[in-house]
């Protein structure tokens, strides 16, 4: 019989994709292929619960995948992530097209329930674990191909013990728990070895690393240490080029951590640094366990460690009982804070939160007006950022095609600065210039700003360097063939 082929679709935050790429990789090992969806014979649906909206996603889609499973027999879906640890069972009972669901912290089993699913024997795995099983994951596979040459992620730690009001996560991700530090050092040791240079270490609360163990007092027993010690400590791996962290909650930035951004040479000039609300009275409704003044702070110390720290935020309007004075807060914090950018959400209700029962809840079109308000006075914020970084020199690490190259635009690549900024570089199709590939790093000169990215220009005369074992897709034709020649 012919090798079977899984495909991912994913939905929602850099946790889930992560948790893709270990689905994939898992899959790889158990001896299937990577394949598109149309030719696939397992299908996984990760999903996202974090907003209504994305909650639904997964229902139109289970309605679509009908058609799929119908077209070849023997097809499989599995519903993975968020909605599926909620859901659990349900999702078995109303949709007969679903035949495994895993949660979050199953995603080991899921070689097993393809195979179980194969005979027939639909399955849900949901039980939450508090131990450290579910970081004993294999290393990638030499099939494994990833997604994004030259980076990668690291699970540090999991869950959120927080509560704030209005979020679902501890309901999807459980309770904290943090890995052992010489586990996460051997992985980025590993990936640096495989020609990886960048990693963005991931938690639901990050930079929560390993305080339940510090505070009480068994680090030692767990292998967790703090948070800037486990910085410090991937920042000597040689090859780790830039090191990225997401997302911190303002709250767990000590000393330590702030001095961090200051002293060590690999830990990249951006943080993601969510505010939600910049009025008190709502912060304090949201259990944020900070005020303005206080987040403020933080991010002025931040930017005393490291004066070219760029700070990015999550932003939500529209929380039940928000007036319109709340809501200049919120735009007067955002200007004084100067983010480069932010994700800003109008308040979707989440079962079972706090915040779902609380009287006040907003009318959908005064939360829109608020929300187009906010995200034009992030527009201008953003432009005036780029504008400041014209001129600058910097080093991108390519990703493959620009999104405007990939709309049939000019010929260009598109790449990150170590601020996490998008920034796009021309590149000549005719001739033997070299097009830089994904995973590699260019040195590069700021020549101008759109309100989306950064236009640059390669620096000539420096080496570059290149990720080993980055992917030799053929971006000269990829270029090539959603520009066409004519364009160029
Ligand atoms: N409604 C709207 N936005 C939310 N977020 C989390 N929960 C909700 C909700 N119920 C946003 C927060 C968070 C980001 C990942 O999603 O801004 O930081």
């Amino acid at each position: 019989m012919d090798r079977r082929r899984f495909a991912i679709r994913t939905y929602g935050c850099q946790m889930n994709v992560h948790d893709s790429e270990k689905v994939a990789n898992l899959l790889h090992h158990a001896g299937l292929d990577a394949a598109d969806e149309a030719e696939a014979d397992v299908l996984v649906v990760n999903t996202c619960s974090i907003r209504d909206k994305a909650e639904q996603r997964l229902y139109t889609d289970l309605g679509l995948l009908r058609a799929w499973k119908a077209e070849r027999p023997g097809r499989l879906v599995g519903v993975g992530g968020c909605v599926a640890q909620q859901q659990g069972d349900a999702i078995l009972e109303r949709f007969p097209q679903v035949d495994f669901v895993f949660g979050t912290h199953n995603l080991r089993f899921v070689p097993a329930m393809v195979a179980e699913a194969a005979r027939g024997q639909r399955s849900a795995r949901t039980e939450e674990t508090r131990d450290l099983d579910r970081f004993d994951l294999p290393q990638r596979h030499p099939a494994y191909a990833s997604p994004s040459p030259g980076r990668a992620f690291v699970t540090v730690m999991e869950g959120c013990d927080l509560y704030c009001t209005f979020c679902i996560v501890p309901q999807t991700r459980g309770r904290e728990i943090s890995r052992p530090a010489d586990d996460i050092v051997a992985e980025a040791q590993t990936l640096a070895d495989e020609g990886v240079c960048e990693i963005t270490l991931l938690g639901q609360t990050v930079n929560a690393y390993g305080r339940h163990d510090l505070r009480r007092d068994r680090a030692d027993r767990a292998g967790t240490v703090a948070f800037a010690e486990l910085l410090r400590r991937l920042d000597r791996i040689p090859g780790l080029e830039r090191i990225r962290y997401t997302s911190p909650h303002p709250i767990f930035f000590d000393a330590a951590l702030v001095r961090a951004h200051g002293e060590l040479e690999h830990l990249c000039p951006h943080v993601h640094l969510p505010l939600q609300s910049g009025s008190d009275a709502i912060l304090e409704r949201m259990r944020r366990r900070y005020d303005r003044e206080s987040f403020l702070g933080i991010a002025q110390a931040l930017r005393r460690a490291r004066p070219d720290l760029t700070l990015t935020s999550d932003l939500i309007v529209g929380f039940p009982g928000e007036s319109e004075a709340d809501l200049q807060a919120t735009l007067d914090t955002v200007e004084q804070a100067g983010f480069a950018d932010s994700y800003s959400f109008k308040y979707s209700p989440r079962p079972g939160t706090k915040a779902a029962q609380e009287p006040g809840q907003i009318d959908p079109g005064v939360a829109q007006d608020r929300l187009e308000r906010l995200q034009a006075l992030q527009r201008r914020l953003t432009l005036a950022y780029h504008r400041s970084r014209v001129g600058e020199r910097t080093e991108i690490l390519i990703e493959g095609p620009s999104a405007r190259a990939r709309r049939g635009g000019p010929a260009q690549v598109a790449g990150r600065d170590p601020h996490q900024r998008v920034v796009n570089l021309a590149v000549r199709v005719a001739g033997d210039a070299p097009i830089p590939q994904p995973g590699e790093r260019v040195p590069v000169e700021i020549v101008d700003a759109t309100p989306h990215s950064l236009l640059g220009t390669q620096i000539p005369l420096r080496a570059v360097k290149t990720a080993a074992g980055s992917a030799d897709e053929d971006l000269r034709n990829a270029v090539l063939s959603v520009s066409g020649p004519g364009s160029l």
